[in-house]
C-alpha cells in the first residue's frame, strides 16, 4: 500500500505510545484516522494531539470500547463505516499490555489478561474486520492489516511467557494473512519493536478488577522501574515512520531500524535460537555460547540499555512473595 490520503484508518490502542504514534503518522498521510481505546482520558487527549500535530478534527474518530469484547468491538467496525463511509484501508492493533513476572508463577488471570489484549483483541479484529476489507477494496483500491507485535515473539520468555506466546502467535497470524490477502491485492505487516517510549509500565493500574489476581510482584516501585526502562525507547512516532515505511515495501516483518542488514542478522540469530531448541541441552548451551561470541549487533539502537533499577523503584519481574514455590534456593 502506497497511496493513504483520503482513506481510513483504525488504529487499536490510538490513545498512547504507538498507536497514537501511528495515528499521526498515517494522519500526517491525509488518512481519516479512528483510534480506538479503552481509556476515556487517554482518548480525550489523544485527539489534542492528534490536533496539535496538524490533523483536522472531522478526520478524527475516538471510540472507547474494550477491545477483548466482541459486541464492543463489532459496533466499533459499525461507527467506523458510519462516519467515515466504509470500513479502513490500514487496520492497525496495537493495543497490548504486558505483567513481567517468572512463567512458572503466573496465574490463568496474568495469561487472560495480557493473552487477552494482545491476541485475541487482535483475532476479535481480523474476524470482525478483514471481510469486510475484502468485500470493499480487493482489486479496487489498496488496503492492508497491520499488528504491533514485539520482539518478545521470537525469543523464550521466561521473565514474561504469557506475553511472549501471544506476540509469537500474532506473529504467525500476520505472515498467515499476508499470504492469504496477496491474492485479493492486499498484504498484511508484523511490526516487532524492542522498547518503545509509551505508558506500557502503567498499564496495571487499568488492569480489569476481576484479572487482578496476580502471581507476580506489582506495585508503585515496579510499575516506576518499567517507565524508567521504557522512557529510553524509541519515539512513537519515529516507530510509526517505520511501520509505514514496511508497508509501503510489503515488508511482513517490520523491526524498529530501517537497515535491512542489522534486520536479516538479528533475526537469523533469533531464529537460529528457536531451531537449537531441537538440540540436546548440552549442544544447545554451546551453540548458544558461539552465536554470543559472534555478537550479532541489536538493530534496535533505542533498545533497553538502562535496566538500573531507579531510587525509591523496586524490580520488576519478581514472584509475588507469598508463592511458596517459587524461591531462590530452589533455582541453581
Ligand atoms: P501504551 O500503554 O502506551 O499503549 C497501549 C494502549 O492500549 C493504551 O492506550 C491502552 O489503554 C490500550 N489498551 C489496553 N488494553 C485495552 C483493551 N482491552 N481495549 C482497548 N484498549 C486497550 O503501550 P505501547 O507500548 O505503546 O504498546 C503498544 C504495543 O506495542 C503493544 O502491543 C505492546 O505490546 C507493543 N510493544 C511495546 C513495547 C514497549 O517497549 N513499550 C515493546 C514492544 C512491543
Amino acid at each position: 500500500m502506497k497511496d493513504f490520503a483520503g482513506k481510513i484508518c483504525f488504529v487499536t490502542g490510538g490513545a498512547s505510545g504507538a498507536g497514537l504514534g501511528q495515528a499521526k503518522v498515517f494522519g500526517r498521510e491525509g488518512m481519516k484516522v479512528a483510534i480506538a481505546d479503552i481509556r476515556q482520558d487517554a482518548l480525550d487527549n489523544a485527539v489534542e494531539e492528534l490536533i496539535a500535530f496538524g490533523i483536522k478534527r472531522e478526520d478524527i474518530l475516538a471510540i472507547r470500547l474494550d477491545l477483548t469484547n466482541r459486541e464492543e468491538y463489532t459496533a466499533a467496525a459499525n461507527k467506523v463505516e458510519d462516519v467515515f463511509g466504509g470500513p479502513p484501508h490500514l487496520l492497525i492493533q496495537t493495543a497490548g499490555v504486558n505483567s513481567f513476572g517468572p512463567v512458572e508463577a503466573s496465574t490463568f488471570e496474568d495469561f487472560d489478561w495480557v493473552i487477552g489484549v494482545c491476541m485475541q483483541h487482535v483475532i476479535n479484529g481480523l474476524v470482525i474486520f478483514v471481510p469486510r476489507m475484502i468485500k470493499a477494496y480487493a482489486h479496487k483500491t489498496e488496503f492492508h492489516v497491520a499488528t504491533t507485535s514485539s520482539m518478545g515473539g521470537f525469543f523464550p520468555c521466561p521473565g514474561c511467557g504469557p506475553y511472549g506466546a501471544a506476540k509469537a502467535a500474532v506473529d504467525n497470524l500476520m505472515y498467515s494473512y499476508d499470504a492469504a490477502l496477496i491474492p485479493y491485492g492486499s498484504g498484511a505487516t508484523v511490526l516487532c519493536p524492542g522498547n518503545i517510549n509509551s505508558n506500557i509500565g502503567n498499564a496495571e493500574k487499568y488492569r480489569p478488577e476481576k484479572l487482578k489476581n496476580t502471581g507476580y510482584h506489582v506495585s508503585e516501585g515496579t510499575m516506576m522501574h518499567l517507565r524508567s526502562v521504557h522512557a529510553g525507547g524509541i519515539d512513537p512516532v519515529e516507530l510509526g515512520e517505520i511501520l509505514k515505511e514496511a508497508i509501503e515495501n510489503q515488508r511482513v516483518i517490520a523491526l524498529p531500524d530501517h537497515d535491512y542488514d542489522n534486520h536479516a542478522a538479528t533475526l537469523h540469530a533469533m531464529f537460529e535460537g528457536i531451531a537449537d531448541l531441537a538440540l540436546t541441552r548440552e549442544l544447545r548451551q554451546v551453540k548458544a555460547a558461539e552465536r554470543a561470541a559472534k555478537q550479532v549487533k541489536n538493530p534496535d539502537k533505542h533498545g533497553p540499555q538502562k535496566w538500573e533499577v531507579p531510587e525509591g523503584a523496586e524490580p520488576f519481574g519478581q514472584a509475588r512473595k507469598d508463592l511458596d514455590w517459587i524461591d531462590e534456593s530452589k533455582r541453581k
